[in-house]
């Protein structure tokens, strides 16, 4: 017989033997049943799994790279999985919605470790609901918050988190998940390596897209002149609307002759994700004392080699001839400035100080983007240059279970096996943290983030 906990409130943290802990905890009553420690044992790992009925079923699926490729159709494929078990500082969660990076195809091609051989999970970033934590990530979280993270795994309906690595969010809103990368990208890689000053001119590539919408945002609110590029009059509206001084459609003007004739000081700070001819037309506008970051090569990455020809032999010339100097950016590397910058972006987005443009798809050809099978489409359609902001895919609807059952468990286990103890305990009071985002193509922000205001303060 199992030992049963009750206690009333919300808070389902660490709590055996009736001890107090972890943060809003309230008071918890044993119903007949001795508690068996007095203390939390650290040496056991200890896991609260949020055991709702159905709300966790045994098995999920997700998507693993079983063959390396850049052609992600070819290198990935869905499969059935067993819903992974969280570890002492880890956070099982149920993934609402999930980013598509440009780089998920380096990743499936095994650029990012080659030593590294399939099947290994795919997708990079998530936001969703914590349904399940080990002890000491119960110090932090506790079920039913809601999180994002950056991290491997992610395209699955379940993820295993370091709580580290996770990043509380007011609510399940695909806005979110755009800051985690894109954003990131763009706010760390300006701040730390453009040194922009007001009154410089910036050049941002693929800059309807992700991370692109950031840069034109950011260099904006630096005081800059900014010039995006972009593949259609819909993306140039778009930058229109987040104050981009010239978009640039490259397939009815050309932007090389453009950039020679509106520019001729030429170009102080260029944000630079395209590679190859872009990357060379770049090189060759740069202003005196120009800096030229390299964010990636997406032309190239749907390559044997990833990597895009270009001109190169005569770039210590032009570097040199203008005082001018190329820098690269991998998000990974600055990852002591990654809280700041989440946080910062986070109160602007709320504030209505940042567009964050999520196309979960809704005019893509076979509809909107939901369901772990749809990142395959989502890859694709970004490969068609059809994005308009960031490609987010939805998982799944909101949970059921976490709106409406008053009941739950608490799943007491041991060194990750099965053989466990349990404690239900009643939780009438949960209050829902999903919200079900339903505008896309359309610009966040403004008033209705005021009600997530005061949430984003404890960030
Ligand atoms: N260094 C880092 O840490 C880091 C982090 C995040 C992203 N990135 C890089 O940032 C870039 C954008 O990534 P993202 O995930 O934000 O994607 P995204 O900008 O949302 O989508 C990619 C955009 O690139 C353009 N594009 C697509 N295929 C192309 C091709 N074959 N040739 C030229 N342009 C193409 C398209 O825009 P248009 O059709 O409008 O040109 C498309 O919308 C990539 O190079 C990525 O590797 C780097």
């Amino acid at each position: 017989m199992l030992p049963v906990l009750l206690r009333n409130g919300r808070r389902a943290v660490s709590v055996i033997g009736g001890v107090r802990t972890g943060r809003g905890t309230d008071t918890v009553a044993l119903a007949g049943v001795q508690p068996r420690r007095s203390i939390i044992d650290q040496s056991y790992s200890v896991h609260f799994m949020d055991f709702m009925g159905t709300s966790i079923p045994s098995s999920m699926k997700k998507l693993v790279v079983t063959k390396l490729s850049h052609n992600f159709r070819e290198a990935v494929s869905v499969q059935n999985a067993a819903v992974p078990t969280p570890g002492d500082k880890e956070l099982l969660v149920r993934n609402r919605f999930v980013g598509v990076n440009a780089s998920d195809i380096n990743y499936s091609a095994g650029r990012y470790d080659p030593s590294r051989k399939p099947p290994f999970d795919a997708g990079f970033e998530g936001i969703g609901e914590v349904v399940g934590l080990g002890l000491s990530a119960s110090s932090r979280f506790t079920i039913g918050d809601t999180v994002a993270y950056f991290c491997n795994g992610a395209f699955a309906e379940y993820t295993v988190v370091p709580a580290k690595e996770s990043v509380p969010v007011p609510a399940v809103k695909p806005e979110f998940l755009t800051l985690l990368v894109s954003g990131a990208t763009a706010y760390i890689a300006l701040k730390r390596l453009g040194d922009l000053a007001k009154g410089e001119t910036v050049l941002v590539t693929a800059a309807a897209g992700g991370t692109g919408q950031f840069a034109v945002q950011f260099a904006k609110q630096a005081g800059c002149h900014v010039i995006g590029t972009c593949s259609s009059d819909e993306k140039a509206g778009f930058l229109k609307s987040l104050h981009c001084d010239r978009a640039i459609n490259y397939t009815t003007e050309d932007l090389a002759k453009t950039l020679r004739k509106e520019y001729p000081d030429g170009i102080d700070v260029v944000y630079e994700s395209v590679g190859g001819s872009v990357l060379e037309v770049a090189v060759n506008n740069l202003a005196n004392k120009g800096r030229l970051i390299v964010i990636g090569f997406i032309s190239g990455y749907q390559t044997q080699v990833g990597i895009p020809h270009f001109k190169g032999a005569t770039l210590p010339v032009k570097l040199l001839q203008r005082s001018a100097s190329m820098r690269g950016f991998f998000l990974p590397h600055f990852m002591s400035d990654y809280r700041e910058a989440l946080g910062n972006m986070m109160q602007m987005f709320v504030k209505g100080r940042l567009v964050c443009e999520v196309d979960c798809g809704d005019l893509a050809e076979g509809g909107r983007f939901v369901g772990l099978e749809s990142v395959f489409r989502a890859v694709d359609y970004m490969y068609a240059g059809k994005n308009l902001g960031k490609v987010v895919v939805e998982v799944a609807p909101p949970s059921v279970a976490t709106e409406t059952l008053p009941q739950c468990e608490i799943l007491y286990r041991r060194d990750l096996s099965q053989a466990c103890r349990a404690a239900a305990f009643t939780s009438r009071h949960r209050k829902s943290k999903t919200h079900r985002s339903t505008s896309t193509r359309s610009h966040s922000g403004g008033s209705q983030n005021s009600s997530l205001h005061s949430k984003c303060e404890l960030l």
